[in-house]
């Protein structure tokens, strides 16, 4: 852990000083739906659907709608929006140039999920080409196609329609219901518990001892931890977001204090992008009132596109301006001599004497039905992984 000052201050500000919300309520929301009845319709893949709803409910402040292009150039070449503001991930609605053809310019699009339900409104203000691999090199660093963010990119539509965007309904995430907190309330919930100074932990992992170890090294320093799972798309080898918030549960009901830690869903989708992804998870963990974010080692990555503290690296340079403190951890692990959590910074003792589980090998070992080496999983959350994984 680098940084030791806190933040003191009463509330942290959203990301540009705003918290969005573009949900539409009660008689508004009646008669949007009732008009957008004859608006042309547009089907959004669960991606897009989390992007929709991740600027409505003000998570991605100041965003108020997709990405125009100017933003968009200037995000993807500069990690900033237009004004200057930092943003490092372009949000953004991407089209065929078929799909492109129904919509012109200045027009309402009905925004509707898979599910054939309306989810919202897009006011259509642009529609552009970009740049594929321009966007790949500099959001992902690599423009392989082997990686998850960039073979998206190659698969998605040749055009992005861009506006502002109203919410008429909540994507559902019934199965996790108690965990499903907009940024607004968490922010509430905060200053309800009395928590003046707020860590935000990513996860699409479940949790392991080095997320333990580290998530508490920050506690030591604040006064609450929000633990904020990704639960959006992610990979199909990455364990599901279902089994993964069990093993959270288990594991905060028996090792963490209650009235210091809470569970909330982040639900986005998972880019894999590393450094850059990183910075968006800060920013959106500012936005639901977090005044403090770790990013350990690899944040966000995928196989070995990123050095180990690239991710601490980018962000490092932003972090003046973004406002939210980053708490960086350097790679920890078990230590059989220490018999403790630890990392290079604190542990003297050879490599060998070091407990190490790649992510594969963990899952191998779990669909076998093995336990998890205590040094690396608590037994109750490995159970639960063993359980959920022969189950599916
Ligand atoms: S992520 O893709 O959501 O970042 P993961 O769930 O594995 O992946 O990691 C969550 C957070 O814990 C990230 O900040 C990551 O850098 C950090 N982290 C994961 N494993 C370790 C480890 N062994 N040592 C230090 N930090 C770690």
């Amino acid at each position: 852990m680098v940084s030791t000052t806190q933040k003191t201050k009463e509330t942290i500000k959203p990301h540009g000083g705003e918290l969005i919300n573009r949900q539409v309520k009660g008689q508004e929301r009646e008669q949007l739906i009732e008009e957008a009845q004859s608006f042309p319709k547009l089907t959004l893949n669960p991606w897009s659907l989390s992007d929709l709803e991740l600027i409505a409910i003000g998570g991605f402040s100041p965003l108020t709608g997709f990405l125009g292009e100017k933003d968009y150039v200037s995000v993807v070449e500069n990690v900033r929006l237009e004004n200057g503001l930092v943003w490092s991930i372009p949000i953004t609605l991407p089209v065929t140039e078929e799909e492109a053809n129904n919509f012109e310019i200045g027009s309402s699009i009905a925004l509707y999920g898979e599910d054939d339900h309306i989810y919202g409104v897009l006011n259509l203000e642009e529609k552009y080409t970009y740049d594929k691999s321009k966007e790949a090199q500099n959001v992902y660093g690599t423009t392989d196609v082997d990686h998850p963010g960039v073979k998206r990119v190659y698969e998605k539509g040749n055009i992005y329609l861009a506006g502002p965007i109203q919410l008429v309904d909540r994507p559902k995430h019934d199965e996790f219901s108690d965990f499903h907190l907009d940024p607004s309330e968490t922010r509430e919930l905060f200053k309800e518990l009395g928590w003046k100074t707020v860590v935000g932990f990513q996860t699409r992992n479940p949790v392991h001892r080095a997320h333990e170890y580290i998530q508490k090294i920050a506690l030591e320093s604040v006064d609450g931890l929000l633990l904020n799972p990704l639960v959006g798309e992610t990979k199909s080898d990455d364990i599901s977001a279902e089994i993964r918030m069990e093993s959270y549960q288990v594991i905060l009901k028996h090792y963490y204090p209650e009235e210091r830690t809470r569970l909330v869903i982040y639900p986005a989708a998972m880019r894999y992008a590393g450094p850059r992804e990183a910075i968006l998870h800060a920013l959106v963990r500012k936005n639901y009132g977090c005044t403090h974010f770790i990013v350990g080692r690899d944040h966000a990555g995928v196989g070995d596109y990123y050095g180990t503290y690239d991710a601490q690296e980018l962000i490092a340079q932003y972090e003046d301006e973004i406002d939210i403190q980053i708490f960086k951890f350097e790679h920890a692990f078990f230590c059989t001599v220490c018999e403790n959590m630890t990392t290079a910074k604190t542990c003297p003792h050879d490599k060998s004497k070091h407990v190490h589980l790649s992510g594969t090998k963990v899952r191998e070992k779990l669909r076998n039905g093995e336990q998890l080496p205590k040094e690396f999983s608590r037994p109750e959350v490995a159970d639960v992984l063993i359980k959920g994984l022969k189950q599916n």
